[in-house]
């Protein structure tokens, strides 16, 4: 009898958990068609406002101004990659034709090699062009990118270098970085030179000696001396304080050991990501809809600024993680995506049609030291908040 009513009970729960599983896919699956259309929407009206030789960036509402910058600013690939997301999921050829003219626009950009940021601008875009049309154009400006990049490389530190030198730093290396490798992989496993996979790998691997915490929180800014390989001090540049988590460190961090894992399948990286996962879910200061402050000990919490951007980033890396762990990680990982989706998706982040200067996402924060870019939309939040969103549906769904 005991063992009957056992047996009925289990039945029971795995019927509610089922439902639930459910009723969770139907609402991720119609939040997720209508952020696509809504984002094609957006990025029409953009489109308008968008200088010929410039790319958006950010949106002053106060004078109803969209902020669009130059070429060689680091997020001038995120444009054109967010269109491309949009075009994925909804064929709509006018934002094909705009994603393709923006593309034109930054591919001088091959050939820069004044900071680490080319895989940002290069490989967001060409990447997900090439991803989706297989125009071998696309494929040799990413190889061009590539070997552009990989000039930055210093072998004395072990890493690429980050910015030049400047009146604060000697050879600065940011956590941001980890980010640039994903075109040096990618370039490597498709059909190009296998030094600049070993660029990463040994970037990465310098990257967990110096950039982190005993509890697996990153410094922002590592500074070396390049005659001796030595660290000179290690501090930040965006964070509230030199020992502070910037929220959009960890989330870099975070996706760049599982992006590292994804190509070198090294089991340290695996684990880097999982701990990193660990630091950022289970920090006190996470609010329930878990969308970072700007720093995870900002000032005036929990009247600090949150970021958006971060928040969009933690969920792309970590519907990506889930591909590689066990069960219960996965559905810790996916679960905590869904939240961040959700919260991003509702009436507090998203903007409405016509608004925000054509940006779906509201409230991120660029660099608040500065008093720069706080609480407004920013070019990348958008788009790593449609690539988690793609992930879901092509992974989770
Ligand atoms: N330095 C790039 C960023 O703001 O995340």
């Amino acid at each position: 009898m005991k063992k009957t009513i056992l047996f009925l009970a289990l039945m029971v729960e795995s019927f509610f958990v089922l439902a639930q599983t459910v009723s969770v896919k139907e609402k991720m699956q119609q939040l997720i068609k209508d952020n696509f259309a809504l984002a094609d929407t957006q990025y029409r009206y953009m489109m308008t406002l968008t200088a010929p030789n410039k790319m958006p960036q950010t949106y002053d509402e106060k004078n109803n101004k969209l902020d669009a910058r130059d070429i060689t600013w680091w997020c001038s690939g995120f444009y054109p990659g967010t269109l491309w997301y949009i075009y994925e999921q909804t064929h709509d050829d006018i934002i094909k034709k705009e994603a393709e003219r923006a593309l034109q626009v930054i591919e001088p950009n091959q050939t820069y090699t004044g900071n680490h940021d080319l895989g940002f601008m290069m490989y967001c875009s060409f990447g997900n062009a090439y991803r989706l049309t297989k125009n071998e154009k696309y494929k040799d400006i990413i190889f061009r990118s590539a070997q552009s990049l990989a000039t930055r490389y210093r072998p004395s530190i072990k890493a690429i270098q980050s910015w030049n030198k400047n009146k604060y730093f000697n050879c600065p290396v940011i956590i941001d970085n980890m980010m640039n490798l994903e075109m040096l992989c990618w370039v490597s496993a498709n059909g190009g030179d296998k030094k600049y996979e070993d660029i990463a790998i040994t970037h990465s691997n310098t990257t967990i000696k110096n950039h982190f915490r005993s509890d697996y929180s990153s410094y922002h800014v590592v500074d070396y001396d390049l005659t001796t390989g030595q660290v000179i001090r290690k501090a930040t540049w965006q964070g509230a304080a030199n020992c502070s988590p910037w929220a959009r460190g960890q989330a870099w961090g975070l996706y760049g050991f599982t992006m590292m894992y994804r190509f070198a399948k090294n089991k340290v990286y695996l684990k880097q990501a999982k701990n990193i996962a660990k630091f950022i879910l289970n920090h006190p200061n996470l609010p329930a809809d878990k969308i970072p402050y700007w720093d995870f000990e900002a000032p005036m919490i929990p009247f600090a600024k949150r970021d958006a951007s971060a928040a969009a980033i933690m969920a792309s890396a970590l519907l990506e993680l889930g591909q590689y762990v066990n069960a219960t990680e996965k559905n810790e990982y996916i679960s905590a995506a869904e939240t961040i989706l959700q919260s991003l998706s509702g009436e507090e982040y998203r903007a409405k049609a016509g608004q925000n200067g054509g940006f779906l996402l509201k409230h991120s924060t660029g660099a608040f030291p500065f008093n720069s870019e706080i609480d407004v939309p920013l070019i990348y939040a958008d788009y790593y908040f449609l690539e988690a969103l793609k992930r879901y549906k092509d992974w989770y769904l």
